[in-house]
């Protein structure tokens, strides 16, 4: 590879990091699984070590992994909290021994073999005792402050336990978890209750610990575990063995068994025991981490760029099986993008069946070299959905066929585009069958219109049965077609079409938001509303004009300027006025809205008709900032049923403070 195509492919591994970053981290929804991930990183190093001039200070292989959220509180960690440097390979076990027996030269040290568990790291500050922060590890720098979060977790002590004189400060760290059964327990739940599922285990429990509402993160099953530890103050280890033994006395969970080893032999026998031991914790393991048992040690060691020397994670391989690909078909997602899929000669792998895997996007299929008749070998990690790993290129015949993608939706027949920037292609007719559910939920959302009662599984049934197929059917649904559903009874029938009502009342912005023109959100639909007061001039407006809007950028008016260009778009226009849906302004000039710009909100308490992940989306769509602590710099305090302590410093400090009916003014909803 020359240095240009070294350059090209280090900035594509670069990108495709930071968007998986961002749906493990962020989003807690990934796509690839662990060992595919890795993969990406350790050919991103590989590259960087062959041409270190192109190594550049943000790229993912410089810093640990996610970042905070925004609507928790930052702490900055006293002592940063680093990742583990792992590897795939025994001989590269063996390699990290002899490289740290040099290290320490003559000095006789042993090593603790203990499980790596599969979940959110934390770390637990104690004072004298108490609990008083409970931190994620966000960059390693700075953490989300979720104390609140995980003071509901029953295994995480308040106080601790066991000692007349606890130390002044002692940091914990370890994982917090879901066990498989809690899990499945939970996602039974959701999907009883039309929710979406978590994808495993690890991304329960970082969706979990995500909520701002202790009372929802108190009904998840969560359990914790430690394993390490932060600043200290009055206490010391001189072993990893006793850092262990004490945690446990004060009354800190941590691991029911570790390996000590006295060689690099005995920790590879440690390793395979644990291994197939694996599946008999009632939790995810993914890997063996091997650490030097002798603290004393740790300075002497040192660290690398992300990871101390004096331990090293042996991650087991996602368990893989070989099989036939006989077919590649294209799924259209809820988003419109198409995505390739393996059927496959069904094989078990990981105690399941699997008959099909996501091949993700063409660019994949190609850095692979998957073609259709090949041998394949799938994996899959955890419960994450199946994937092809590699091809058996040895097996080949000669026959196998390359795949391309089509360049229309399979679904509809429109034209699949894509979108700068992205790998994937996507159908963009919003009026294709796969993203009418899209769409529909979009529209209802409590952002948009604000349709009470039109939630997830009742979308899935009108599109499936054909009784919604554009956004302005609803408006022409009646009782008996609701009465034919599912279990829906004439109550629930008669609130959905009150609801459906009601959102006729909606301001013209949320109209023009809930449309779901591509990069128009709540603000530019703002926007929009002050700068045209209706339909029909807006949709006249050249595109020079709307690209001379405050907040409207030259992408969003060319994409605004094509969404009224469509024929089947300006149908629906017309078929919204018919229905009586508000479709110019009805609110002052300068909104209620515009005070939202710059404006720090804290939510406490329980409100009506959004949860606070809810009200928090609502409020940042409008410019606001969402704040977990009162302070003088508070704008707004929004007090729900049973409010906390926060309204009454809100009270004493004289924030301003609003009930629901009030913050439903204030952002400007109206016919609720
Ligand atoms: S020790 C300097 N021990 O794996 C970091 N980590 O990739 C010290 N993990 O951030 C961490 N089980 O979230 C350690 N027994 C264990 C672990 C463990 C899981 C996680 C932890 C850490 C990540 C490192």
């Amino acid at each position: 590879m020359n240095r240009k195509q070294a350059q090209n492919r280090i900035e594509s591994l670069r990108r495709e990091i930071e968007r998986h970053n961002e749906l493990y981290y962020t989003e807690a929804q990934p796509e690839i699984s662990d060992p595919a991930y890795d993969a990406l990183v350790k050919e991103l190093e590989k590259l960087e070590s062959e041409f270190p001039d192109l190594v550049t200070p943000d790229s993912p292989t410089q810093r640990v992994g996610g970042r905070p959220l925004e609507s928790f509180e930052n702490v900055r960690h006293a002592v940063p909290m680093m990742s583990l440097s792992n590897t795939y390979s025994k001989d590269e076990v063996r390699r990290y021994d002899a490289r740290i027996r040099k290290l320490l030269a003559d000095e006789s040290f042993r090593y603790i073999v203990e499980p790596k568990i599969d979940g959110v790291a934390v770390n637990l500050r104690y004072e004298n005792g108490r609990l008083v922060l409970g931190a994620t590890r966000g960059d390693g720098e700075t953490g989300d402050n979720i104390t609140e979060n995980l003071k509901t977790i029953r295994s995480i002590p308040k106080s601790l336990k066991g000692t007349a004189t606890p130390p002044p400060v002692l940091e914990v760290r370890g994982e917090v978890f879901m066990t498989r059964e809690g899990f499945a327990r939970l996602n039974q739940q959701r999907e009883e209750a039309g929710q979406t599922v978590f994808a495993n285990p690890r991304n329960a429990t970082a969706g979990s610990l995500k909520q701002l509402d202790p009372r929802v993160v108190a009904k998840r099953p969560l359990d914790a575990l430690f394993y390490s530890v932060g600043e200290l103050d009055g206490v010391t280890f001189d072993t990893h063995g006793n850092l262990l033994d004490t945690l446990k006395q004060l009354g800190l969970p941590s691991h029911k068994r570790v390996w000590p080893c006295d060689s690099i032999d005995a920790v590879l026998t440690a390793l395979d025991e644990l291994q197939t031991m694996r599946h008999d914790f009632p939790f995810e393991i993914d890997g063996g981490v091997v650490k030097v048992n002798e603290r004393a040690l740790y300075e002497r060691l040192g660290f690398t760029a992300k990871s101390p020397r004096w331990a090293i994670a042996y991650k087991y391989e996602a368990e893989q099986a070989e099989t036939t690909l006989r077919d590649i078909t294209v799924q259209v997602g809820r988003t419109g993008v198409l995505t390739p899929v393996a059927e496959l000669e069904p094989v078990k792998v990981a105690g399941s069946t699997i008959s099909r895997a996501t091949l993700h996007n063409e660019d994949e299929i190609r850095r692979k070299d998957i073609r259709i008749g090949d041998r394949v070998r799938v994996e899959k990690a955890g419960e994450v959905i199946p994937a092809v790993a590699s091809v058996n290129t040895q097996a080949r015949t000669g026959k196998e066929r390359v795949f391309h993608m089509p360049d229309t939706c399979p679904v509809c027949g429109g034209p699949a585009t894509r979108r700068e920037g992205e790998v994937a292609l996507r159908c963009e007719n919003l009026q294709c069958p796969a993203q009418r559910k899209q769409w529909l939920r979009h529209f209802a959302s409590r952002g948009a219109m604000d349709i009470e009662g039109l939630g997830d599984a009742l979308i899935e049934q009108l599109v499936d049965q054909k009784q919604v197929e554009s956004i302005t059917d609803l408006y022409r649904l009646n009782k008996e077609d609701l009465l034919k559903l599912e279990r829906m009874g004439d109550k629930s029938a008669q609130n959905l079409l009150e609801g459906i009502d009601a959102s006729r009342k909606r301001d013209f912005w949320r109209v023009l938001h809930a449309l779901g023109i591509r990069h128009v959100g709540a603000r530019s639909a703002q926007s929009l509303e002050e700068h045209f007061n209706d339909i029909d001039t807006l949709m006249n407006a050249g595109l020079e004009e709307l690209d001379a809007i405050p907040d409207i950028g030259e992408v969003v008016a060319q994409s605004i300027h094509n969404f009224f260009r469509n024929p089947r778009n300006q149908k629906i226009i017309e078929e919204l006025k018919d229905a009586g849906v508000t479709l110019k302004r009805t609110r002052p000039s300068v909104g209620p809205s515009a005070a939202l710009k710059g404006k720090t909100f804290v939510l406490t308490g329980t409100l009506d008709h959004f949860t606070r992940d809810e009200a928090s989306e609502i409020i940042r769509s409008l410019g606001g900032t969402v704040s977990s602590s009162v302070s003088s710099k508070t704008d707004y305090v929004v007090a729900g049923e049973n409010p906390g302590s926060k309204r009454d410093k809100a009270q004493k400090l004289g924030v301003q403070i609003l009930d629901e009916s009030a913050f439903h003014k204030l952002i400007g909803k109206t016919g609720a």
